[in-house]
């Protein structure tokens, strides 16, 4: 990464404003977070900067608050996990700027740990307003970010503090761009990418960007009934998004380029999308006209599987079904496994994908396991990450 990183830096005796992505699920009414996994991704950069003795001031969002204080979107919980993890206390404020918050930072110390509130209980974080991220830059003399998750976004805490104190890359950022940036530049081949989950449109610029790249692309989940109906298969009631041309074009690129596309033979169908739906397999080319794609079949994954085993990298993103449902989960419970046993790199795109892969305890079978959804998408899609663009250049002065 051709940005300055936190090691970069002297950050000794100084306050480090610390944007991470604790955008965790959690239950605020239990007090539990059921996958803690993007807060331990950036225990590097917390402990680097305890360490090194450097007082740190988190900061970060969850979920979309819309503007407004909400009891469930409150970041406390969050700072009593990271206590218990790091078993040393770290400190709350309800506030992300005001008089509370600079007393609480006044009264810090060398190797001391304080989380801001939700930075979306104020609407001006979204908007990237100047004069919010003015105030939150107060809080350090030094920014750093290390929220890959929201590097996309161009919001007060990624972008706006970056004009007015130095700012250099977390540990979990670096990584992640190292992670993602080798896909795109150096894949061993065959480079193969299973692509899931509901829209074609979330796809489009991503697959775009790899055609010229990859060997395979494999397509299952919501996403395939668009590809099969592109390819003139009926789908029954599956939900087709409006892609259905985009999927057509996606397939004329994929035979000018030589890439091998793969779509699934046969789905797991149901009339009712509920945890009462029963499910019926059928070959692809007899869906009834009522029905839902809700999974897919043995056939396909023996198909997927035979595929995906001749590759040297995958990238996987996207669940193979509604896998929130149980009983149309199992082949993408499947799919995780065998992608957990391949001997080659092994690269999981974020969002529900890490989720789903964590959640099966697969996470440290794969080589890498992003905790952004959007972000590394935006990434793969050759996009710039506003929040990377930002940061200063490495051989940048910084006193
Ligand atoms: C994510 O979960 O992908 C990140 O935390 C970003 O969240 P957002 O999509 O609400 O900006």
């Amino acid at each position: 990464m051709n940005k300055l990183t936190v090691r970069d830096i002297d950050v000794s005796g100084k306050k480090a404003l610390v944007r991470v992505d604790f955008n965790v699920p959690l239950n605020y009414k239990t007090g539990t977070i059921t996958d803690d996994s993007r807060i331990r991704a950036s225990l590097p950069t917390i402990d680097y900067l305890v360490e090194k003795g450097a007082m740190i001031i988190l900061c970060s969002h969850l979920g979309r608050p819309a503007g407004k204080p909400a009891a469930e979107f409150s970041l406390a919980i969050v700072a009593q996990h990271l206590s218990q993890i790091l078993r040393q206390p770290v400190g709350f404020v309800n506030d992300c700027i005001g008089s509370e918050v600079d007393n609480a930072i006044a009264n810090m110390k060398n190797g001391d740990i304080l989380l801001l509130e939700n930075l979306r209980f104020y609407e001006e974080e979204e908007k990237g307003d100047d004069t919010f991220a003015q105030a939150l830059s107060k809080h350090g003399d030094i920014f750093v970010n290390d929220a890959f998750g929201t590097a996309h976004r161009k919001h007060a805490s990624i972008v706006g503090v970056t004009k007015y104190i130095p700012a250099v890359a977390g540990m979990l950022l670096e990584k992640e761009i190292n992670a993602l940036g080798k896909v795109l530049t150096a894949p061993p081949h065959p480079f193969g990418v299973l692509l899931g989950g509901a829209k074609v449109s979330d796809k489009v610029a991503m697959l775009n960007n790899i055609m010229g790249k990859v060997d395979t692309i494999v397509i299952g989940g919501g996403m395939a009934a668009t590809f099969l109906k592109a390819q003139s298969y009926e789908v029954g009631a599956s939900l087709i998004d409006d892609s259905l041309d985009t999927a057509s074009e996606i397939i004329e690129k994929t035979k000018m380029n030589g890439v091998k596309l793969i779509l699934p033979d046969d789905m797991l169908v149901t009339d009712v999308i509920n945890d009462k739906g029963e499910t019926e397999n059928v070959d692809i080319a007899h869906i009834p006209a009522d029905k839902h794609i809700v999974d897919i079949g043995p056939l396909t994954i023996t198909k997927f599987t035979k595929a995906l085993e001749k590759c040297r990298t995958v990238f996987w993103n996207g669940p193979m079904g509604i896998y929130e449902i149980p009983q149309f989960s199992e082949g993408t419970k499947t799919i995780a496994r065998i992608i957990a046993n391949l001997h080659g790199t092994t690269i999981i795109g974020g969002g529900s994908t890490s989720e789903i892969v964590t959640e099966m305890k697969l996470g440290d079978k794969m080589t890498f396991v992003s905790t952004g959804g959007g972000a590394s998408l935006k990434f793969l899609s050759g996009e710039a990450l506003p929040g990377v663009e930002a940061l200063l250049d490495k051989g940048t002065e910084v006193n």
